[in-house]
């Protein structure tokens, strides 16, 4: 029943976005464009001190402003309970403390209060009305981080995880008689999600059932927690979000801003909506932790690694339990014998952190490949030809095979497409056109594996087809994936099929996040298909007046939207809608799921992405100019289902790298713990001037470990490695090291 053989396969193909058309017609709906009868509108009121207690909150003057509907905090917002982890990915909640729970503060810009009027403006009026006294204490804001008190074993927000991450053999002893040693911190700041779309919310009660528009990437997720911190039952709990303005991982679980909206619209008996201003973006809404990552190499002259350690600290709030996980990829990534990674952790007066676009890898791997090239200068050798030699056989940190690894493979095509040979290793000895040139290069790798996944496919009279699935299109495509999938299995062409998303009454399906939703799709996609095209065959079979009338199911297929006898060839095919309507049937239908692969107890195999970044930076001493001016990468993610969307994902990551690299910082002010440079003026990110020519090459290489069609995932390796990869070809440029991120012109000013 499959096509998959056939040349018109939609997978594979560059195909552009379907949603593409209703998103530059004004069509597509974001959350903050629904709109209601009667409703009202809510800005919180935000402490202005980072840490101490609240003591007396007015608000009188408020409360009398015409147009204000109400102004709760914690004496009349009436009950929110607390959400509770679960196992897995379920009920997951980064910020746990219900807003107003106690009248302590612990963050710039924690919720004290709520504002709801009849329009946006007098609400934030009322908000700005409301007047807050508070007994204050020196927020701990301190870059500088130290490992605070905790115990081996550290309850954080996936389990218990203990804080020696990984060993084997002895690193110290290792290392202490290794031939060429490095020993290295490197830092990265804290970074704030800036998606275009701010995080909105628009809850509405009928009774005890809740619906909820939510910019959220995790719809199903979102559901189990309100119904908890609401008190009811899952099914009467509806999240809907149809289209984001991208999240970067801000967005996939909740924060405390959805519980004031929904318990202001339980209070009211009024549709509430709340959208977050871009500057509280920077506050209570999650964001990438400080971090801190001391590493040691040890190595032979000949170039063979003999010992690698790895200790990092990153900051966290004062209650949440955030884990960066800036470990993830060094104990597998090249073959050692010796290695230590731990981790410790400090507390800040700050909001909680979360995951963000790679989290713990991403910085992980700044630290670990800058290692890997400072130790490569050292012992002279090409920074690649270091990584060929310590190419591991299998993954040395759990004694699996890899499932799919091309690392290798990764790093020659990279060579050889960016021209890499023509590199003369001495700093500043590159110029082009009077530019002094800088080339770099660094590795990527980044988790692979399933989440759990629902789907259900309709093959309707009219011959179109609809496929649901309560995951989310954050902007990367799934909406598209989810056609091509369709397409493939039924062989009706895309502009037919009809994609369902973003609402939690949809089959259950998994957050966009951790690169993670194509690969979980896929399983559940086909066996739904698979199912609706079975109950379609028997329609066929035993419709008076069909022609296949005393056929068996197996005897028949379904190619090209047309269902035919397999011995007699498709030429002869009957256009499936002609049974349905024949038969008095809207449509046939199918489920289908897949389970959970992703952080399974026994796994058989190490599944992960692999890629490198290989990159060109100009500069000009003269006036302190340096941009980042080509990049090439090679990606090894499996089998591409949609190439386009593919490179738009990683020439999206690499923009953001560069960010990373040279422009994105969250600072904090030591006086009273805000985020100072809480605004898009302020707090730089890439634009398009900034973006150089970016090449991106896919190996293509199913990962049959994975799913039937080998695809692994993409939003998020292509940020990997590439902030490494920046500041190498920095120092190769201007001979300064910088382990700082970002790269500012005053540390180049030597
Ligand atoms: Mo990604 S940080 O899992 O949205």
């Amino acid at each position: 029943m499959s096509t998959t053989e056939q040349s018109t396969s939609p997978i594979g193909r560059d195909t552009q976005r379907i949603d593409g058309p209703r998103k530059v017609t004004g069509l597509a709906q974001y959350t903050s464009d629904f709109n209601f009868p009667g409703i009202l509108y809510a800005v919180p009121v935000e402490a202005t001190i980072a840490n101490g207690k609240l003591i007396t909150l007015d608000t009188a003057a408020a409360e009398k402003m015409p147009g204000v509907r109400a102004i709760f905090h914690r004496a009349n917002i009436g009950r929110i309970f607390r959400s509770t982890p679960a196992p897995g990915f379920e009920r997951v909640c980064l910020e746990r403390r219900p807003p107003f729970e106690d009248d302590v503060i612990r963050y710039y810009g924690q919720y004290v209060a709520l504002a709801v009027a009849d329009t946006f403006e007098t609400a934030k009026a009322a908000a700005d009305a409301v007047r807050a006294t508070y007994s204050k204490e020196k927020p701990n804001v301190e870059s500088r981080l130290e490992a605070g008190e905790d115990p081996d074993v550290v309850f954080t927000g996936y389990g218990p995880v203990p804080r020696l991450q990984s060993q084997r053999g002895d690193a110290e002893a290792a290392f202490a008689s290794a031939p060429v040693k490095l020993d290295e911190t490197y830092v990265t700041p804290a970074e704030t999600h800036n998606p275009l779309e701010l995080h909105s919310t628009t809850a509405m009660w009928d009774r005890e059932v809740l619906t909820l528009y939510d910019s959220t990437q995790g719809v199903v997720n979102m559901r189990s927690v309100l119904s908890q911190m609401f008190g009811v039952p899952k099914e009467n709990v509806r999240v809907i979000a149809k289209f984001l303005g991208s999240g970067f991982g801000g967005k996939l679980y909740p924060w405390t801003h959805v519980p004031l909206a929904v318990a202001a619209a339980r209070e009211l008996g009024k549709p509430v909506k709340l959208v977050v201003s871009r500057r509280m973006m920077f506050q209570a809404v999650g964001h990438r932790a400080r971090t801190q990552q001391r590493m040691r190499l040890g190595a032979t002259p000949e170039g063979k690694l003999v010992s690698l350690q790895h200790d990092y600290i990153y900051h966290l709030s004062m209650i949440d339990h955030y884990h960066e996980d800036c470990g993830e990829a060094t104990a597998f990534h090249y073959s050692v014998p010796n290695l230590r990674v731990h981790w410790g952790r400090a507390r800040r007066n700050i909001g909680a952190t979360a995951d963000m676009r790679g989290p713990g890898a991403v910085p992980g791997l700044y630290a670990t490949e800058s290692a890997m090239n400072e130790m490569a200068e050292r012992l002279k050798i090409d920074p690649v030809q270091f990584r060929l030699l310590n190419e591991p056989k299998i993954d040395e940190s759990v004694n699996l095979p890899f499932s799919s690894r091309h690392y290798v493979e990764c790093l020659n095509l990279g060579a050889e497409k960016f021209g890499w040979s023509k590199r003369t290793p001495a700093t500043g000895s590159m110029k082009r056109d009077g530019l002094t040139l800088g080339w770099g290069m660094a590795g990527a790798a980044w988790i692979a594996g399933r989440f759990a996944a629902d789907a259900n496919m309709q093959l309707r009279d009219d011959g179109t087809v609809r496929i649901a699935c309560a995951t989310q299109d954050i902007g990367t495509g799934t909406y598209t994936i989810l056609a091509q999938l369709a397409s493939e299995k039924t062989g009706v062409p895309l502009e037919k099929v009809e994609v369902e998303l973003g609402d939690s009454a949809l089959p259950d399906g998994p957050i966009s996040g951790g690169s993670l939703a194509t690969s979980s799709v896929i399983p559940a996609v086909f066996k739904a298909a698979d199912q609706a095209i079975t109950s379609l065959l028997i329609v066929a079979i035993s419709t008076p007046g069909s022609p296949f009338l005393g056929h068996k199911p197996e005897d028949l297929a379904l190619q090209d939207g047309r269902i035919f006898v397999k011995a007699e060839g498709a030429g002869k095919g009957v256009p499936f809608g002609d049974f349905l309507r024949q038969a008095n049937a809207r449509f046939v239908s199918g489920s289908g799921s897949s389970e959970q692969t992703a952080f399974a107890p026994h796994p058989k195999f190490s599944m992960h992405s692999y890629g490198c970044h290989f990159v060109e930076v100009t500069w000009q001493p003269e006036i302190a100019r340096l941009r980042v001016s080509r990049v090439v990468t090679v990606m090894d993610a499996g089998r591409i289902l949609n190439p386009l969307t593919g490179r738009n994902q990683i020439q999206g990551a690499v923009v953001m790298g560069i960010g990373m690299a040279l422009f994105e910082e969250t600072t904090y002010d030591p006086q009273n713990g805000a985020p100072i440079n809480s605004n898009l003026a302020d707090y730089i990110m890439t634009v398009n001037a900034d973006a150089p020519p970016i090449e991106v090459h896919f190996l293509d290489y199913p990962d049959k470990e994975i799913n039937e069609l080998g695809a692994r995932g993409i939003g998020e390796i292509g940020l990997a490695g590439i902030a490494a990869a920046i500041t190498d070809a920095v120092h190769h440029a201007t001979g300064v090291r910088v382990r700082e991120l970002p790269v500012k012109i005053e540390n180049l000013l030597v």
